[in-house]
């Protein structure tokens, strides 16, 4: 049976690629798409993920746009790293889907209240404002999903501060609660993603695909490259949020380590590190776990494989 998924992010280069991939997998199925602002504005993002499903011929999917802020801090965005779109390098096409009327969180809520108990896993690729809120407006939706696995935070490496990732930072009150419900939380962070690099062999398998999305995906990692460089020193960009869907689609792909993780609201130096507690043994009643190593090749095979299972859509 597919696995049923709600991808709720905030596309982003990496978050258009994890969109591709939940799409282009057999054993995924995605039931809704939820925006969050985060690497752009709620509008930026929300017209981004409609025109990526453009691109992967996405149909009969709710994708619902959520909250333009964070609970507490202003809006911080990442034009550095993703433009001034939010998704700078390719040309994006005009949107054919239409905006489910629902907000973000009450589709999530919907969705989830009216799946089987335990089947619905949620994967947040961006902030965590609208899994929280919908945490609180809805408390029942905590012992109904299946698991939250998220891109965010990292042990011990930062991306926005030394301590901190870009996801977590921008809305720590709403990783606080997230990370702090009783249902199983898989944090794949900066440690893990950070494995999975687009370097330029990599780039050279997804041109072979030799397809529009394909084109789409490399001209995404050129513009992401070359941000990264700029902006982060890296030789090759790190693309993160594909790796939270391919652990749905297969946990052996990547080692994880059960711990209990929390995320710093106070420290002036720390504030959204997630602080992760490798001291053994874990308590009986933890529910986190951090994602340790990736299996790179196994990780960029799922990533062609989608691709040429997408195809060239109409
Ligand atoms: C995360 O931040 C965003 O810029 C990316 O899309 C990813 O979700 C990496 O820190
Ligand atoms: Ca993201």
């Amino acid at each position: 049976m597919p696995q049923k998924i709600i991808l709720d992010c905030d596309p982003g280069h990496d978050d258009a690629i994890a969109l591709l991939l939940a799409h282009g997998n057999p054993d995924i199925d995605l039931v809704a798409v939820t925006t969050v602002m985060g690497n752009q504005t709620l509008e930026k993002v929300t017209r981004n993920a409609l025109s990526v499903a453009r691109v992967a011929g996405i149909t009969g999917v709710p994708f619902a746009a959520g909250c333009v802020r964070p609970l507490v801090r202003p809006i911080e965005t990442a034009p550095t790293i993703h433009g001034e779109s939010g998704l700078d390098g390719p040309v994006l096409p005009e949107p054919v889907l239409q905006l489910d009327d629902r907000h973000a969180v009450d589709l999530i809520i919907d969705t989830v209240m009216a799946a089987e108990p335990g089947s619905i896993t949620l994967v947040p690729t961006g902030a965590l404002t609208n899994i929280a809120l919908a945490a609180r407006k809805e408390p029942r939706i905590v012992s109904r999903v299946k698991e939250v696995v998220l891109m965010g935070g990292g042990v011990a490496t930062g991306n926005w501060s030394a301590t901190a990732e870009f996801n977590i930072v921008i809305d720590p009150e709403a990783a606080h609660i997230v990370f702090n419900e009783s249902w199983p939380v898989t944090m794949v962070g900066l440690n893990l993603t950070h494995q999975a690099l687009a370097t330029p062999e990599v780039a050279e398998r997804i041109a072979a695909v030799g397809t529009a999305p394909a084109r789409f995906v490399g001209e995404l990692l050129e513009f992401f490259g070359h941000t990264y460089r700029e902006a982060q020193g890296f030789d090759a960009p790190p693309v993160h949020d594909p790796c939270a869907v391919a652990y749905v689609i297969d946990p052996s792909i990547m080692t994880v380590q059960r711990m209990p993780i929390d995320v710093e609201l106070r420290g002036s130096l720390t504030l959204g590190m997630t602080v992760a507690d490798f001291r053994a043994p874990a308590p009986a009643d933890c529910s986190t776990q951090a994602a340790i190593d990736l299996d790179v090749d196994r990780f960029w095979d799922l990533i062609v494989d989608a691709l040429e299972w997408i195809g060239d859509p109409a």
